[in-house]
């Protein structure tokens, strides 16, 4: 299975781009396409309303647009069920009152965004690809650099954890036997739920790492013959570059005979921060017409890249 993300800034074509995509590599493999883009446009560009559900646009064409602000509130509901049931015997723990605060907390969105992201790629393996349609920039990086953010917070937890357990361990022999009304906390490594939970969590993000940064993942950046959009590109590229994602190609999108000179400038700055093949697509005066069986054409040379 293939992964694919479309990234870029906003309006330079990056649902357009990954329509066509999804839609030409259907004539010959199985795909879906799924929007995480809070504002939507995938429906509109396959001339559908899809409401958050996946849908079937040909047999070997499914779309998605998934409610990033739906997947939050379930993302931190799940959480908190975790969270309540690992402390049970904490009375005073009633996360449920600061629900309606904890979910404008920060990282709740992209923590989400990533959970949907894994899901998806989990469980959907009877696709030959799965390509994304992305957020902003900013959110989008801050998403793609979870996995490696969490782990380094994880290996942290798991050490304080383990120190909390060997210091119960140590009251627990001082002590002796408790009386029967006395609750037993986990002392012990190997039965401690606490503990599990963290390293199921880091081998998860480990997984999920290992996926994004791997033969089977490619980002795709799409910019236009302008400055803004070069320097928008600049700072995917180094993001990117940190986190280690395997950005595999450009598209200089929109492309006209008015505007070659800044696209021949654009294209030169960006070969110069990395070397990746990149391709033109010209700005189409055709209308997007997929039931005619075809979007803004991109070259068979993009397709066969992917
Ligand atoms: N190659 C192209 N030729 C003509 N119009 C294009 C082309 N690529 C994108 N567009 C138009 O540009 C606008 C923004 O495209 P869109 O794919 O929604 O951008 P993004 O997803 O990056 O915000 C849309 O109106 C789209 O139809
Ligand atoms: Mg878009």
């Amino acid at each position: 299975m293939r992964i694919l993300f479309f990234t870029g800034k906003g309006g330079v074509g990056k649902s357009t781009m990954a329509a066509a995509a999804a839609w030409q590599l259907s004539q010959k493999y199985r795909v879906l396409i799924v929007s995480l883009d809070p504002a939507h446009s995938l429906g509109d560009v396959f001339g559908v309303t899809l409401n958050n559900e996946r849908r079937r646009f040909t047999d070997s064409l499914y779309i998605q647009e998934i409610d990033v602000q739906k997947l939050s509130k379930e993302y931190l509901q799940r959480e908190i069920n975790v969270l309540s049931s690992t402390y049970r015997y904490l009375q005073a723990l009633n996360l449920d009152n600061y629900f309606s605060v904890l979910k404008y907390s920060p990282g709740i969105e992209e923590y989400a965004l990533l959970t949907g992201i894994e899901e998806t790629i989990r469980t959907e393996g009877k696709f030959d690809y799965i390509i994304f349609d992305t957020p902003p920039t900013g959110l989008t990086l801050r998403f793609l650099a979870l996995p490696r953010v969490t782990i380094t917070w994880v290996d942290r937890l798991i050490q304080i954890r383990r120190k909390i357990l060997e210091k119960r361990y140590t009251i627990h022999r001082i002590r002796g036997a408790l009386s029967k009304e006395e609750t037993v906390l986990s002392y012990d490594e190997g039965d401690d739920d606490v503990l599990k939970r963290l390293r199921r969590l880091r081998e998860n993000y480990q997984a999920l790492n290992g996926i994004l940064q791997g033969e089977s993942c490619a980002v795709v950046l799409v910019f236009n013959p302008d400055i803004l959009s070069l320097k928008e590109s600049q700072r995917l590229i180094e993001g990117l570059d940190d986190l280690r994602l395997p950005l595999r190609l450009f598209i200089d999108n929109k492309v006209t005979e008015e505007n070659k000179e800044t696209a021949n400038h654009v294209e030169s700055n960006i070969r110069n921060l990395k070397d990746v093949p990149l391709e033109r697509v010209s700005l189409s005066g055709a209308l997007l017409d997929h039931k005619a069986g075809r979007l803004y054409d991109i070259p068979e040379n993009i397709i066969s890249m992917l």
